[in-house]
């Protein structure tokens, strides 16, 4: 019987920088792909996990549109596997009601595991209570300047009437996180303690917690530790704790 865990103070949404599951696999001689492998397992528990402690948004970053430039063995075994992964979890998804989204341009993403995804999208698209949402193909910036993009066409076809209703609900409003809240807690695993060009514009306020632990190791205990970490936390979004 695992422990019931209690939480005095539960992020509502928490995003992930899965990394790390490369070297994973390099240092034991295996390929990368198998590190990619136990990545999925990795996420397969750590959604059932989120769905245990009563997370309700979980986004998590599976490919940059940065990883595009990795070997096309590595990029087309990624598509493969993420393909695999949409259809083999929708059963999952919709006995938990889960709703199923992607942020990124999947434009780019190939055919096969586009109709996957758009498939999952339908399918769970009634569900409201708990998201899982997939960072594929996402770039902040490409998704910044595309809003500033469209809020300077609605400007110009008269959606906006003047300069000054622009606004951050306006421009929230078209990125792929519209309707989102901000994360709450951002994960990194794998040691790297950067960003790699995820949700920039939506983590101004977002606790950080990196982890050098790689990502196919990280599992329930794991994020107990980081949810107990986050717990300490004191926000005060600029203002003073009163
Ligand atoms: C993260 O693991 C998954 C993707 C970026 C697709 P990496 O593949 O970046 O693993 P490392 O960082 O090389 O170990
Ligand atoms: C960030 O990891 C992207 C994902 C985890 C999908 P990367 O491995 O691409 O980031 P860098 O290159 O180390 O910054
Ligand atoms: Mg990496």
């Amino acid at each position: 019987m695992k422990e019931k865990i209690v939480f005095d103070n539960l992020p509502r949404h928490i995003a992930i920088i899965m990394d790390g599951n490369g070297r994973w696999a390099e240092k034991r001689n295996l390929d990368r792909i198998e590190g990619h492998i136990k990545g999925i397992k990795a996420l397969r528990s750590v959604l059932k996990s989120s769905l245990e402690f009563g997370i309700k948004y979980l986004t998590v970053f599976a490919f940059s549109s940065e990883n595009w430039q990795r070997p096309k063995k590595e990029v087309d075994s990624l598509m493969h596997l993420l393909e695999q992964y949409i259809s083999a979890e929708l059963p999952m998804l919709i006995k938990n009601k889960i709703n199923f989204n992607v942020i990124g341009n999947i434009e780019k993403i190939p055919y096969s595991a586009k109709r996957n995804i758009l498939n999952a999208i339908d399918k769970t698209s009634g569900y409201s209570d708990i998201f899982l949402i997939l960072a594929l193909s996402y770039g902040s910036r490409e998704e910044i300047i595309n809003s500033a993009a469209k809020t300077a066409l609605d400007f110009k076809e008269g959606r906006i009437k003047n300069l000054n209703a622009i606004n951050e609900s306006v421009f929230s409003s078209h990125l792929y996180t519209n309707n989102m809240p901000d994360p709450d807690l951002l994960i990194r695993t794998g040691g790297e303690e950067r960003i790699s060009n995820f949700l920039l514009f939506q983590i101004a306020y977002t606790e950080l917690y990196f982890t050098k632990t790689m990502w196919p190791d990280f599992e329930r205990k794991n994020l107990i530790s980081a949810l107990k970490n986050y717990e300490k936390r004191i926000r005060r979004f600029g203002k003073i704790k009163v």
